[in-house]
């Protein structure tokens, strides 16, 4: 029952400081490749004749939510966008630091991102911030927008001063970004095609930068993950099996296959893949909701991770080391208890040691703190009262 996906798809978000260019960005990309739906960018741009409103690319976004047609579906601030190559979907993140919560909810599944500086405005706190954001979470492909061109009258060292001074701080993140593209989401200036303002770019536009990023591994093709989410015991009465239910979170796994459960320890083989109204399967892969039976009688609690016998096994610690994005209006501080939940399992926590702080848009660290405050970034030392199962 592994899906195989008719086209790739891949997840994108965009980043970068408030009112840098963000949503004008999508909002031309998908009027430029046509993605629209039939008339609505001539129905938008009547609405803002109406309203004595100059029109917008980025309220494109807003006329889409809920929309689906001609194959685009826009909700809130996502959309899915095609190409031949690839499906995308795209996350719109806001600018504002009252947000950095929601960007990091849409950044944390995304394979690539763009990230848009204002040419005229130049590198800003979020630009960094959202740098830095995007390298903790893993996402390894960054491509740098230098928007607003047409404001600076697309000067070639203008692009340059920006290009390099964003390449430092990313050096410092340890980041090698894909690539800088001088645009003008307004204008649509090297947005699906390179434009003649800047005749001196040799890089890629924006829509072929997109396509040549390259697609992460697939989630079943990491190691089999599966958080037990609940057993469940037969009810008829010379029925003594027990189902195994929850989700997969990564991987494959097949009947006959041997599994351990973790942290207990237990080990058995896979009998049968069952699921709600679906005809009985032999395997089941990321994603999907199931429950297996084993075949021996073993007793296994809700909250431990089922992994495959052949596989990487993932760490088993009471203690260890993390760094932490602290999102809380009041602080986090050290020796307090707090509550760590993790797949199907949570337990309590504590915040033993603040090794470091650093200030994410500044880069610089203090040590000796003894709490973390809203927005920081900190290598904390934690420990939990039992062991728990993870993988860095
Ligand atoms: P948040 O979502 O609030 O973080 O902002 P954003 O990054 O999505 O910015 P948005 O796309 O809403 O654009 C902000 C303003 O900048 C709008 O008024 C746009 O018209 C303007 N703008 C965007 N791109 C360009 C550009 O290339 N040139 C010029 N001159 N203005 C632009
Ligand atoms: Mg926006």
């Amino acid at each position: 029952m592994i899906n195989i996906e008719e086209k790739e798809q891949m997840n994108l978000v965009i980043i970068g400081h408030v009112d840098h260019g963000k949503s004008t960005v999508i909002g031309r990309l998908l009027a430029d490749t046509n993605s629209l739906p039939e008339g609505k960018l001539a129905q938008v741009k009547a609405t803002c004749a109406r309203n004595a409103k100059p029109f917008e690319y980025a309220f494109l976004l807003d006329a889409l939510k809920d929309e689906q047609s001609q194959g685009i579906t826009i909700d809130t601030a996502r959309c899915f966008f095609d190409t031949e190559k690839r499906r995308y979907l795209i996350l719109d993140a806001p600018g504002h630091i009252e947000f950095l919560k929601n960007m990091l909810t849409g950044a944390s599944r995304a394979e690539a991102a763009f990230l848009v500086i204002d040419a005229k405005e130049g590198i800003q706190e979020n630009s960094k911030r959202h740098g830095y954001m995007a390298s903790m979470l893993g996402i390894n492909q960054l491509s740098v927008l230098v928007n607003k061109m047409d404001l600076v009258g697309y000067d070639q060292d203008r692009f340059a001063a920006v290009r390099d001074e964003y390449t430092r701080f990313l050096e410092s993140l340890k980041v090698e970004p894909v690539s800088f593209i001088p645009i003008s989401a307004t204008e649509g200036a090297n947005i699906v095609a390179l434009s003649p303002e800047t005749a001196w770019f040799e890089g890629r536009s924006v829509l072929e930068q997109l396509d040549a990023f390259e697609k992460k591994s697939r989630r079943t093709d990491e190691p089999f993950r599966f958080p037990v989410q609940d057993v469940y015991k037969f009810t008829e009465s010379d029925d003594d099996r027990r189902l195994v239910a929850g989700t997969v979170e990564t991987g494959t796994v097949s009947v006959g296959d041997e599994v351990l459960f973790l942290p207990s320890g237990k080990g058995s083989h896979i009998k049968s893949v069952e699921g709600f109204n679906i005809p009985e399967t032999a395997s089941a892969g990321a994603g999907e909701a199931v429950g297996f039976t084993l075949d021996t009688q073993i007793y296994i609690k809700p909250g431990e991770l089922m992994v495959k016998a052949s596989e990487r096994q993932p760490h088993i610690s009471s203690r260890f080391r993390a760094n932490i994005f602290w999102m809380g209006n009041a602080p986090m501080i050290k020796g307090k208890r707090y509550k760590l939940k993790i797949g199907t399992t949570h337990c309590a926590l504590k915040l033993v040691d603040i090794v470091n702080v650093l200030d994410a848009s500044e880069l610089t660290s203090e040590q000796n703190r003894q709490q973390v405050e809203r927005h920081d970034v900190a290598e904390c030392i934690l420990e939990c009262p039992r062991p728990i199962v993870f993988d860095l």
